[in-house]
Formats: C-alpha cells, sequence, structure tokens
C-alpha cells in the first residue's frame, strides 16, 4: 500500500494528513496516551481494554490485525492522527437481526477513530473510505462486514451508514447496535 495524501479544506486550516500501513513503537505510546485521556466512553468504546496500556495492546496485537494509521507527516514516524483496524471476527450472535445474516459471509470488521487535530474536521469519511477500500481489495469478493457499536454514538452510526452500511439490530444490554455490509464489486484503488 502506498500513502495517500488526503487532502482536507476545513475553513481557514490548511493541514494535510496521510495514510500509513503500519504502526510504529512510538505511535503505539501515542494510542496509549490518546486511549487514557478520552473521558468519554460512548467514543472511548472497547479501547479500554485494547489500549489503555502497552500490555494490552501487546495481547491485543497477537490477533494480526490489518492496521493503517493516520498521521500528519509523509514520513512514517508523524504523529498519530487516526487509526483504523480490520480483521476477521465472528458475527455478533444475536436474536434480534432484522434480517437473516449468514456468520460465514459477515465475518471481517473494523474500527476506526480519529485524534488531536483530526478530529470534527470532515475528513472521517474520505480517510475511512480509502481505508476500506484498501482492506477490501486484498480480499475476495463478495464479502460482508460487519460494526457493533455503541447506539449512543451518533457520529460513528452517521458515518458506517455514509459508507453504506445498515442498522440491523436493536441496542443489546449494552446499548451497542450491529450495522452490516457487503463488498460485491472490485474496488477502484
Ligand atoms: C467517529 C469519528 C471518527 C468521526 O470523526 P470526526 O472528525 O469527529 O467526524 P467528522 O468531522 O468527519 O464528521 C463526521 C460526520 O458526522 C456528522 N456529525 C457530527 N456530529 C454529529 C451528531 N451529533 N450526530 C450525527 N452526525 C454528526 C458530521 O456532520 C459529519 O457528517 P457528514 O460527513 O455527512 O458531513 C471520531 O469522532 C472518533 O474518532 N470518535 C471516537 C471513536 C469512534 O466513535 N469511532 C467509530 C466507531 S468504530
Amino acid at each position: 500500500m502506498n500513502r495517500f495524501e488526503v487532502a482536507i479544506r476545513p475553513e481557514g486550516v490548511n493541514e494535510s494528513f496521510y495514510i500509513h500501513p503500519a504502526i510504529t513503537s512510538s505511535q503505539i505510546e501515542q494510542l496509549i496516551a490518546f486511549t487514557q485521556s478520552e473521558t468519554d466512553p460512548v467514543k472511548l468504546g472497547r479501547d479500554g481494554q485494547r489500549f489503555m496500556s502497552r500490555e494490552q495492546y501487546e495481547e491485543w496485537s497477537k490477533k494480526g490485525r490489518t492496521i493503517y494509521t493516520l498521521t500528519d507527516n509523509i514520513d512514517a514516524e508523524g504523529r498519530l492522527k487516526g487509526i483504523f483496524w480490520a480483521g476477521e471476527k465472528e458475527l455478533p450472535d444475536r436474536a434480534d437481526y432484522s434480517e437473516s445474516l449468514d456468520p460465514n459471509f459477515y465475518r471481517h470488521t473494523y474500527a476506526f477513530r480519529l485524534y488531536d487535530s483530526a478530529r470534527g474536521k470532515g475528513i472521517s469519511h474520505s480517510v475511512l473510505s480509502t481505508c476500506i477500500d484498501e482492506y477490501v481489495s486484498k480480499l475476495s469478493l463478495p464479502v460482508g462486514f460487519w460494526l457493533e457499536t455503541s447506539g449512543a454514538n451518533e457520529v460513528a452510526i452517521h458515518m458506517d451508514e455514509k459508507q453504506g452500511f445498515r442498522v440491523v439490530s436493536g441496542k443489546n444490554d449494552q446499548g451497542l447496535v450491529t450495522l452490516v455490509r457487503e463488498y460485491a464489486m472490485p474496488l477502484k484503488i
């Protein structure tokens, strides 16, 4: 994967961000610091169990997820501005799906976070699309994705629906909703 410059044009700001297909050791430290400083449990999600310490990160990294980072520098060692990770994970077993979902088809998931100066600038859609397209380009199609997010995370649900996902459940006892989408056609990279 080559780096992609994601051009953003927020009013009065001229800042460029870059996607890299890896995370460096110092960016892992920044990821942990951002996670520790997140006070909103809705935005924190499950990162409280993944990225709160180096030990948690090392344990999580054994799952072998595909990781793309967003930084402020075209060189690999920029400051961390966002993270996307994706991988295969079993579709949650829920009784309240509004449609029949084959777990053998809906078997990929991802998570996406922006940090610091990358947040609130309207770049989430273009960064996320670039990361998903890159990840999906390596898969045999068609394939299904599922996501689970807090039903209170309106920005995330809006973002995921804009990506083509649809909500297929109500809130479970933890307030989580499931969304799915299919990728059938080769994507342009
Ligand atoms: C979710 C996240 C990546 C979005 O990034 P962001 O920089 O805040 O979002 P943007 O500025 O790009 O705006 C995203 C969209 O949400 C919309 N939005 C903003 N506040 C909203 C709200 N309260 N309700 C619904 N939509 C809202 C924006 O208008 C924008 O929509 P548009 O693209 O159609 O114009 C970021 O907030 C984040 O990292 N959150 C914590 C982690 C998380 O929730 N990740 C997603 C689940 S994996």
